[in-house]
């Protein structure tokens, strides 16, 4: 949603920086905004986001200075930043604990997409940017993990490489050239090493787009219908929702740092202090918390799928999970934006959160017996509602009539609601 700038430099040096390079300008239109009125604090995740992001790169960027990427040095010199660095406890606490509150973050915030329909027209490409950003985030993730060298890392880097080898003619170069060689090993943990500090700002420049195709559409809200009228729907974002995000993120900084100050290495695995070592096999391999759903996946296809062999079959399965997200704008066809109108849907919305938390716990269990069967009934169910019931539902489903604006969602005793189910329709002759 373009609007009018309201701009005006009022000194020389304003009026001569504004026709040369108009930032004042830009940071102002910004600040001004029109976002939606009804805004919930479901909404204050993407600036939780934006404040995870800086504290990764900036953590990150203070413990590069002290790691030492060599299979002979790197433990000890995570231990010794842990024990000798000034505050290097408290450096790495928080970019360990804060890789964990990313993802907690990032999934609360694409489970709103998927509930408000956010993704839907015309948010498609904000939605699609935000699957690239998590491709990134997850394999940023990914190769930060390796780097203390405990056995976790290095196990989970064998095991996660070796999958590329399941894919048929390329698959051995594939994981040759991620390897460096012929094992995880040295050339492995630097090139992780490189990879790991470069993609964040690969990660800040599609944030980048990812905000300014959302301010090309303008922010969805609660009720999906759009702004019609600015003056009634809309408030400037400064300072409504500046100070609304701005409390949302100190309560989360709170969760934040009641991690890093009291249960440090709750969410990590106690192995990753036992150096990396290539001739003992843990008895567990289970990667951290936020990749457990998609490990579920990967080891719930135990069986050949016609010429697909079972080790393929999970690879796919697991890529496919996050792929299916790049077309989910188009697999479902319902015109109402927001599961607050769509009851039916809102039931298998429920559902599809069971799954994913069901994946995750599956994910950290041995991959045998029951576990691996409800594993294979998350997986089927996980798929079924991108490609079954969504497409599905968009027809067979009856929505609760729309309200005609933003300003009546929220003020509901105001005027009585309109029957058309599509969102930005105009409102009915009374
Ligand atoms: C570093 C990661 C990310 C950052 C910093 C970020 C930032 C933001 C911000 C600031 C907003 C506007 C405020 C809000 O709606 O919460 C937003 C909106 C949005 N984001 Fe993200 N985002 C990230 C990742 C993602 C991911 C992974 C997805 C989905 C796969 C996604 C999908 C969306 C969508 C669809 C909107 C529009 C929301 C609406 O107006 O309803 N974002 N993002």
């Amino acid at each position: 949603m373009s609007h009018a700038s309201t701009y005006k430099p009022s000194t020389g040096i304003e009026k001569w920086l504004d026709k040369r390079l108009p930032i004042i300008r830009m940071s102002a239109d910004f600040m001004d905004f029109p976002t939606p009125k009804n805004l919930n604090y479901w909404w204050t995740f993407g600036g939780i986001l934006a404040v995870c992001l800086v504290i990764q790169i900036i953590t990150g960027v203070v413990l590069a200075m002290h790691y030492t990427p060599h299979v002979d040095m790197a433990f000890n010199s995570v231990e010794h930043i842990m024990r000798d660095v000034n505050y290097g406890w408290l450096l790495r606490y928080i970019h360990s604990n804060g890789a964990s509150m990313f993802f907690l973050a990032v999934y609360i915030h694409m489970f709103r997409g998927l509930y408000y329909g956010s993704y839907k027209e015309p948010r498609e490409v904000v939605w699609m940017l935000g699957v690239v950003i998590f491709l990134l985030m997850m394999a940023t993730a990914f190769m930060g993990y390796v780097l203390p060298w405990g056995q976790m890392s290095y196990w989970g880097a064998t095991v996660i490489t070796n999958l590329f080898s399941a894919i048929p003619l390329v698959g051995d170069d594939i994981r040759t050239l991620l390897w460096g060689g012929f094992s995880v090993d040295n050339p492995t943990l630097n090139r992780f090493f490189s990879l790991h500090y470069l993609l964040p700002f690969a990660i800040f420049g599609v944030v980048a787009l990812h905000i300014w195709a959302f301010h090309t559409s303008g922010n969805n809200n609660p009720s999906g219908v759009e702004i019609k009228d600015v003056k009634k729907d809309a408030v400037p974002f400064h300072p409504y929702y500046t100070v609304k995000d701005g409390f949302a993120i100190v309560v989360f900084l709170i969760l934040f740092a009641a991690f890093v100050f009291f249960n440090p290495n709750g969410l990590g695995h106690a192995d990753n202090y036992i150096e990396a070592n290539p001739l003992s096999t843990p008895a567990h391999i289970v990667p951290e918390w936020y990749f457990l759903p998609f490990y579920a996946m990967l080891r719930a296809i135990t069986f050949d799928i016609g010429p697909i062999p079972a080790k393929l079959g999970g690879v796919i399965t697991m890529f496919s999970s996050i792929l299916v997200l790049f077309v989910l704008p188009w697999l479902d066809t319902s015109k109402v934006r927001s599961m607050r109108y769509r009851p039916v849907a809102r039931m298998w919305f429920v559902l599809f959160v069971v799954a994913a938390v069901a994946l995750g716990y599956l994910g950290g269990k041995p991959a045998e017996g029951t576990y691996v069967m409800l594993a294979q009934i998350a997986t089927a169910y996980y798929f079924a509602f991108f490609l079954i019931i969504l497409p599905l539902l968009g027809i067979l489903e009856t929505p609760k009539p729309l309200p005609r604006s933003i300003a009546e969602s929220v003020l509901p005793k105001a005027s009585k609601p309109e029957t058309s189910a599509a969102p930005g329709a105009p409102a009915a002759a009374e």
